[in-house]
């Protein structure tokens, strides 16, 4: 199916602890964010593209891709909903319909593959719901208590990551998120949205390192992996 997609990219960075936001951090020869641009860019079934950021972001502007006619932009918001929000008002004034698909994803998360991106496209053409990309939780998990030591093993066997993209219809996605917002419901992903409208969004697994990066050892992690990209 042909899509939509809204980019976040608003944030600050504050678990990074860099001198910019970290989507301005480098990898490879370009920053986080041109990475994560073209993993959508040259797609064949890509309608459109939304970039959110901050009000006054002095960084996108000295990029090359701030000239790309396909990129448009819409202002962040507070929270990663209000940017994602404001991208899909953007999304409306382009001429996106209320059946078309949009995809979100994290500005932070540049090791997106063809391949996921496409999986994702085709288990979920027919979905009435729309999904995630996700992972299944590896590790064995642990319930703290307050005193910092583990108060229960957690079973593990029903728990996924959220990743993204996150893709579901637009005027579902658009009314979930704005109901969610002002109902003041804590919606840390498009699927949590949804998942306070009532619907069930579809779990689609992803590769693990599609990892957002959140903490500096991720970005170390990925620049080790990319070395022979530049
Ligand atoms: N994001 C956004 N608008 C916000 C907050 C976050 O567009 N008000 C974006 C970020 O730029 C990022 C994605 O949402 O691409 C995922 O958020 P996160 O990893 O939490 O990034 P930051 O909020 O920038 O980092 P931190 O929470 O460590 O401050
Ligand atoms: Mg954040």
């Amino acid at each position: 199916p042909a899509f939509w997609v809204v980019i976040p990219a608003a944030g600050v960075g504050s678990r990074m602890r860099a001198d910019r936001p970290k989507q301005y951090l480098q990898l490879a020869g370009r920053t986080i964010l041109e990475h994560t641009l073209d993993c959508f860019l040259d797609h064949p079934q890509l309608k459109g593209l939304v970039l959110c950021l901050s009000v006054g972001d002095p960084y996108w502007p000295e990029l090359p891709g701030a000239s790309d006619p396909r990129i448009q932009r819409a202002d962040g918001g507070n929270e990663r909903a209000d940017s994602v929000l404001s991208g899909l008002l953007r999304l409306l004034e382009l001429g996106a319909q209320e059946d078309d698909w949009v995809l979100v994803h994290d500005a932070a998360r540049p090791n997106l593959s063809r391949h996921d991106l496409d999986q994702l496209l085709l288990e979920l053409a027919d979905d009435p719901v729309g999904g995630l990309l996700a992972v299944p939780a590896r590790d064995t998990l642990k319930r703290a208590g307050a005193d910092g030591r583990v108060a229960e093993t957690v079973d593990r066997s029903q728990i996924w990551q959220a990743y993204t993209p996150q893709m579901f219809h637009f005027a579902a996605l658009h009314r979930a998120l704005a109901d969610a917002l002002v109902a003041g419901v804590a919606v840390t992903d498009e699927a949590s949205a949804l998942e306070w409208a009532g619907l069930a969004p579809r779990l689609v697994e992803g590769r693990a390192d599609n990892l957002k990066i959140t903490r500096p050892e991720d970005l170390d992690w990925l620049r080790q992996r990319w070395s022979n990209k530049v």
